[in-house]
Parts: structure tokens; C-alpha cells; sequence
């Protein structure tokens, strides 16, 4: 039984509470928010014991793992102190907001010697699962092009408003669009070259459309939390192979489907998933949180370092927004080596 503490008591300390609640692997033993009316709400839906100071998390013996589903501007220092406690950690994305930062953590860890897995959803999402696998098999041949996109409406959930502040989320193009970016690396590896562009708004990027260079396939993404209230949050992707073509939106009826000569299909997939019980916050689903959760605590159990996920996977995702972000400031293309 892997014995779990989770820092930060929000959107995601809720939506992951309930992934841990369904494992019969992982026991959720406490949760910690500096708000604590937060922390004893959650813990007293899943029978937890509630604090305001995550030190207590981190001093109780008792705890084999911690998720931090903090802002990210103090990811660091929790994941730091996590690691020097012994604990095991998962950490939401993105990993940190500066490379030195991502350094640190991973560091951190390692000298430790602690699983620290960061929460790069996308690799769980079954749909994206799926892509993967097709393009690796080549059962519709060679990729031709993949264009990708996440919209939101701008999100007022969090704590005092830290993800309309840009030191602290890094706006849409960390906060967000990094789902796509770390997708894009785990399926393709690294672009030769990169050129975005995109909606300033004051220390960020509120949206933003980015050009993958690949020899042989042509990738774009696009991300932006810059809409009204009332646009429902969308994510997405199309893709050209030589054979047929394979299409998700979540906006879509049915949502992903899979064309090939004469044929269209629709297959259901995730079914096994088990449905979410709170369903605030901008996503509807367990989805890819499940199965990354179920990962997780797997590799806690079995003291397996995370391979889906690594921490330096997650450090390259924040590495190569950093270039979008270079590139949209600049207007001109980055080569990457
Ligand atoms: N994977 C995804 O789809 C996804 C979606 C949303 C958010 N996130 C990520 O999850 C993380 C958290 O975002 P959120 O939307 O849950 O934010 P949130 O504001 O809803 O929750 C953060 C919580 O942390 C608490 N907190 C702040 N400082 C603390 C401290 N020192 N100790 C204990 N608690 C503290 C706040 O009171 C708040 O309840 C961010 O890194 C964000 O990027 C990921």
C-alpha cells in the first residue's frame, strides 16, 4: 500500500484525491493547504486527516509519497524540501518556470534517490495513447503532419488568482500549451527548428501558435486560454498519415475517430476509466489523471523509476517552451541543435 500526502488542496489536489481514492494501491493519508478550511474540505470527503503546513506531510514517517498540486512558481522549493524529506514525489506541470529551477528539483532528487515523476498528463491521455501507438507501428504508414490544439477559456479558479499572474504561471504558453509541447517531444522527439507566434498580453503569452521543423513531418500547436467564459475548453489534434488519418476533438460528438480508404470509425476508448465524482475546474473527466496517478503510485510500489515520464523529459518540455517563448519575442525562427 503506497501512502500518499497531497500538498495543495485546489483544482488539481481535488481531481487527483479522487484518482488516489479509487487505487486499492494507495491510501491518501493527509492533505495540506495553507487555506485549511480547503485542506479539511477534501480531506473529509476521502476520509484523510487535514493540515495547514506541509511540513507535517513531509515529517509524518507514515508517508511513502507526496503530490504537489501546488503554483508552480513554488514547485521548486517543495519539491526540493520533499526530496531532502525522502519522499517520493509526483509534481504537477509544468515543472518550474526557469531551467535553473528544473535543474534543482531534478537534482534534488536524484541525490536523494526518490521517484519524482512531474504530471505531464498528456502521455496518460488514452486518445494520444492511441496516436502514439499508431505512429510507432506504422499501420497507416509514416506521419505526414500533426497539428494540435488546446483552448480554454481563461481560468479564475486559482489561488489568489496566481494563474492570470504571469511570474507565476507563466500564462497560457507554460501553464497550457506545454501539454502540446511535451506531447510533440514524446512522440517526435526534438524539432530542428521552431517558429511561434503569438497574443501578448503584459508578461506573457496569452496565445500562441508554434511551427514544428521535422525532416520528414510538418507539426503546429496552437494554445490559448484567451477566451470568453462561455467557450467551452477544448483539446485536439489531426493527424495526416500516408494510409489515413486519425482526428480528436473534444468537442466533437464523437470524439476521436481513425479514416482510412473508404472508411470512418469511431472507437470509444478509456472506457475503463472510472468516471470523475467532482467535475469543477475547466475538464470534465478523469481521463489521463487515472492512469497517470495509477503509474505513479505503481512506481512508488514497485520502487521503479518513472519511464513514461521523466523528470528530464519534463525539464526538456519547459526548455523548449522557453525557445517558443524566444522565438515570438524575436519573430524569427530558432534553430535547435
Ligand atoms: N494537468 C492539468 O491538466 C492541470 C490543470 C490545472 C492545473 N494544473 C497544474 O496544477 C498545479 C496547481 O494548479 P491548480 O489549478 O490546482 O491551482 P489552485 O489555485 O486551484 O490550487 C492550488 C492550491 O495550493 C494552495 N497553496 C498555495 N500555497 C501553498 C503552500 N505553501 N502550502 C500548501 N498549500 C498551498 C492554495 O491554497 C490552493 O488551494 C499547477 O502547477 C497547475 O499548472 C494542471
Amino acid at each position: 500500500m503506497v501512502k500518499i500526502g497531497v500538498i495543495g488542496a485546489g483544482f488539481m489536489g481535488a481531481m487527483h484525491s479522487q484518482c488516489y481514492a479509487l487505487l486499492p494501491e494507495a491510501k491518501l493519508v493527509g492533505i495540506a493547504d495553507v487555506r485549511k478550511e480547503k485542506a479539511e474540505e477534501l480531506a473529509k470527503k476521502f476520509n484523510a486527516s487535514a493540515c495547514q503546513d506541509a511540513e507535517e506531510l513531509l515529517k509524518n514517517p507514515e508517508i511513502d509519497a507526496v503530490d504537489i498540486c501546488l503554483p508552480t512558481h513554488i514547485h521548486r522549493d517543495w519539491v526540493v524540501k520533499a526530496s531532502n524529506a525522502g519522499k517520493n514525489i509526483l509534481c504537477e506541470k509544468p515543472i518550474a518556470l526557469s531551467l535553473q529551477d528544473a535543474d534543482e528539483m531534478v537534482e534534488a532528487a536524484r541525490k536523494n534517490n526518490v521517484v519524482f515523476m512531474v504530471a505531464q498528463v498528456i502521455r496518460f491521455w488514452p486518445e494520444y495513447i492511441r496516436l502514439k501507438e499508431i505512429k510507432d507501428s506504422g499501420e497507416l504508414g509514416k506521419l505526414l503532419s500533426l497539428a494540435l490544439s488546446r483552448l480554454s477559456p481563461l481560468p479564475t479558479w486559482g489561488w489568489e488568482n496566481w494563474l492570470q499572474n504571469p511570474e507565476k504561471s507563466g500564462n497560457a504558453l507554460f501553464d497550457l500549451h506545454i501539454h502540446d509541447t511535451d506531447y510533440i517531444l514524446y512522440l517526435l522527439g526534438k524539432p530542428k527548428a521552431l517558429f511561434s507566434s503569438g497574443t501578448r498580453v503584459k508578461g506573457g503569452y496569452a496565445h500562441i501558435f508554434t511551427l514544428f521543423e521535422y525532416p520528414d513531418c510538418s507539426v503546429s500547436a496552437e494554445g490559448g486560454w484567451d477566451f470568453v467564459d462561455t467557450f467551452p475548453f477544448r483539446m485536439s489534434f489531426v493527424a495526416c498519415f500516408e494510409k489515413g488519418a486519425v482526428e480528436y476533438d473534444t468537442g466533437h460528438n464523437k470524439p476521436f475517430a481513425v479514416y482510412t480508404a473508404g472508411k470512418a470509425e469511431y472507437p470509444k476508448l478509456g472506457e475503463e476509466i472510472p468516471r470523475a465524482t467532482d467535475t469543477s475546474g475547466n475538464i470534465s473527466e478523469l481521463g489521463g489523471y487515472y492512469s497517470e496517478i495509477e503509474y505513479f503510485v505503481e512506481c512508488v510500489g514497485t520502487k521503479k523509476k518513472p519511464s513514461i515520464v521523466t523528470p528530464e523529459n519534463a525539464r526538456d518540455s519547459l526548455a523548449l517552451v522557453l525557445k517558443e517563448k524566444e522565438s515570438a519575442e524575436k519573430g524569427e525562427k530558432i534553430s535547435l541543435k
